[in-house]
Formats: structure tokens, sequence, C-alpha cells
């Protein structure tokens, strides 16, 4: 393959310091929580792909785009991470009224979310490093996929997860083999799993791989692969509009990362229209687009509450590159109820049997909100986002519907 990889510098996201791939950076060294922001040398990339050659490759994983990741695919370990399905939506989308509706089905992936995107890209840089800890702070779904492919590497994850995980994800994590702690929030708006990763990292030299882009640069890079596959997908027809469930905003970016690549190389001519959907229960990023405020003067939300618990960081970590690319992209942000959530996930369920936990709903249900306040056009080329599955929170689901009549047969 020539070069490992296409990566010319990474820079930090508030200091501006520069640093070489070969320094191999995961956190600034000012400690001042920026991102390392990937560069890549595009002129390079684009001597080895094109929209025509893309096609003729026959690996379906998130590594069909390898030059436009941050890891050689050398030090990958795979378990079927992308390559999910591109659904069109016919019940709802004929009731709403859109010709065109396309739900991306993420719960397909390996560990059942799209975090396996970002999380198989954060771990082959672990295996790069030859890192033995990993550690992880995530409400779930982020540390289920980091110890499967932990797992699948022979290499320990350490996990620290809310009080108040979900049964589920607990479950994915300990059967795959990871070190589980639960914290317990004691001070309003500081996320106690973040402090007790960044502890760790401190104290023993843990490889940290949140789905946080401050924490660790490579993973952000790996849902920027959802783009290239909707534009493969849809045989590059222009994207209107792109519904985002958001939490950190690591996806958020990841997306806006993809659809800047693309236009980059030339393969996009205009860029998607960006909505970042939040819980109203959690929904500082939205306020600070809808208010005109600067991604400094955002604080965290001091007791973040919604059943959508994917989407319960916070701080958004991501949403300074997040805000910019809904900004950039003439996109939007708007929050949900609780109910507008449940709605959603029982609209992918009973129209159009996609089972998707409530966080993964949430891009549905922002959507929905839009086209009733007449925002979108009925032409528009819309993609819904759906980002986990359902079977990642039966204990909140099995509650939506009465029990089932028992019977004597
Ligand atoms: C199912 C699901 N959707 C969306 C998100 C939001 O992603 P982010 O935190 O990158 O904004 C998460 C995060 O945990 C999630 O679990
Ligand atoms: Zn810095």
């Amino acid at each position: 393959m020539g070069r490992l990889t296409y990566v010319e510098k990474l820079v930090c996201s508030r200091c501006d310091a520069t640093y070489e791939p070969e320094e191999n950076p995961i956190l600034c060294k000012r400690r001042d929580f920026g991102r390392l922001d990937i560069i890549y040398d595009y002129n390079a990339i684009s001597n080895r792909v094109a929209r025509a050659n893309l096609k003729s490759r026959d690996v379906r994983d998130i590594w069909r785009y390898a030059e436009l990741l941050p890891v050689s695919q050398k030090f990958s370990v795979r378990l079927g991470e992308g390559g999910t399905p591109l659904l069109q939506s016919k019940r709802l989308g004929e009731k709403l009224g859109v010709r065109n509706l396309f739900l991306k089905d993420e719960t397909r992936n390996p560990s059942a979310s799209f975090k396996d995107r970002a999380m198989s890209v954060g771990l082959a840089k672990a295996v790069e490093l030859g890192k033995q800890d990993v550690v992880i702070a995530s409400s779930g779904n982020a540390a289920a996929s980091l110890a499967s492919y932990s797992a699948a590497a022979g290499i320990r994850c350490h996990a620290f997860v809310p009080h108040d995980a979900s049964k589920a994800k607990i479950a994915q994590l300990l059967l795959y083999g990871a070190d589980v702690r639960r914290c317990k929030q004691v001070k309003e708006g500081e996320d106690p799993t973040v402090q007790m990763m960044i502890s760790t990292v401190d104290k023993f030299g843990y490889y940290p791989c949140p789905s946080f882009g401050p924490f660790n640069p490579y993973q952000v890079e790996g849902p920027k692969t959802i783009v290239y596959e909707l534009y493969e997908q849809q045989n590059w027809e222009q994207i209107d509009l792109i519904f985002i469930p958001t939490g950190s905003g690591c996806l958020l970016t990841g997306i806006w990362k993809g659809v800047q690549d693309l236009k980059k190389l030339g393969f996009i001519a205009s860029y998607p229209r960006l909505v970042a959907v939040q819980p109203e229960g959690n929904s500082a990023l939205v306020r600070a687009v809808n208010e005109g405020l600067d991604f400094n003067q955002i604080v965290s939300e001091p007791y973040p509450a919604s059943i959508a618990s994917g989407l319960l960081d916070p701080y958004p970590w991501d949403g300074d590159a997040g805000m910019l690319g809904i900004r950039s992209t003439g996109g939007s942000g708007i929050s949900v109820s609780d109910e507008e959530i449940m709605t959603a996930v029982k609209d992918l369920a009973a129209c159009e049997g996609i089972f998707s936990e409530p966080s993964g709903a949430a891009g549905l249900a922002g959507f929905k909100k839009m086209n009733a306040n007449g925002l979108i056009n009925k032409n528009d080329n819309v993609i819904v986002l759906v980002s986990g599955s359902g079977l990642k929170e039966i204990d909140k689901m099995i509650g939506a519907y009465p029990e089932p009549a028992l019977i004597e047969p």
C-alpha cells in the first residue's frame, strides 16, 4: 500500500499547536482539552481514491475508505463495523408527505450502535502503540463497543459508566470481559465518568479512548465513513439534510469532517445541511446554536435527564466542531421531548421494521418536528441516522405498551 496513512499533521483545536503524525499524540501537551484535528494530504489521497474506483472495491467495512482513516488498516481489529444499509422509508415518508426519506440503520453494527465505527479506529491506534490497557467514560454504547474490540484484540478495557447505565449495555460490557465501574454523580454539571477516566490516564498511563475528540482524536474519524457510505449508496446524488442524534457532538463532528473530506476531494459540490437533535433534558449545544452563542459560552447541563440515555453527556466535548459544521452547512439544532422520542421509537418499529433505542430514534423525532413546523421541502433528500438498537434499552422499552394478554390455551 505504500505509505501507512495519509495524515499530514494534527492541530490542536484550542491552541493551534501542531504535531507530526510520527509523534502519535493523543492529548494536546498543554492539556487544554483541545481536540487534535487530523489533517490529511488530500493531493496524495486523490491520486488513489476516485468515485469510480471506490465502486469497484470489495471491502464492505469502514476500511473500504482506508486512505481517509488516520490509522493503518494493518493494525485494525475487524468485526464487520460499517457497511450498514440505507433503507428508503416507504410508510413513514408517505405518512409525513416526504418523498425521499432515508434511514441509515446503524443498529446493524457488531455491538449494535454506530460507536463501532469510532471505537474500531481508536482501538486500532491502541494496537499500533502496543497498549495493554484502554479506558473509557461513556453512557454505555461506546464502552460496550470498545470492550468488544478490546476483547478481540486481547487488550484490557476499563469502563466508567453512569450509575443508571442500561442493563443491556452493562451486560455487554461484562460479557466482553471489561472491568466496569458505575459512577455516581456528586457535583452539578460534572461527569464523574470523565473524572475517573482522566485520573486513570494520569495515574496508570491507560490509553484513553472515549468517544470524545479532546481525549482521543483518532476515533472521531471513524464516523466519517457514514458519510462516504451515504453518498456511495445514493450514487452521489445531492443530499439536502442529515438528522443526527447528538450528545457529546462526536458523531456530528464526524459527519462534518466526512462531508468536508468529500468536498476537498471534489466528490461533492455542496454540503448537506446538518441538523443536531438533542433531548429537551440535555440540549446545551442546540440552545447555543439557536441563541447564536459561541462554543466557549456553553455551560454544562447541571442535571441532564432524558429517556435517551446515550444523549446525556452534560458537556458537548466536540461542540466546537459540531457548531461550525451546523453553521457552515446552513443547518440547525432542534430539541425533542421524551414523548416525541418514544413516538419515534414506535414509528421506526411499527412502520419501518427497525428496532431502535430512544437515543437512536431522536434523529427521526427531530425530523418529524421540523417537518411539522413546515421546514422540510417535500422533495428534499433527507437522511435520518438511526444510531443504536432497541435491544440496548429493553428495560425502558418494555413498558411502552401494556403486557400482552396471558391466556389459557
Ligand atoms: C445510540 C446513540 N446515538 C447517538 C449518540 C450521540 O453521539 P455523540 O455523543 O457522539 O453526540 C450516542 C452516544 O452515546 C448513542 O449511544
Ligand atoms: Zn492545545
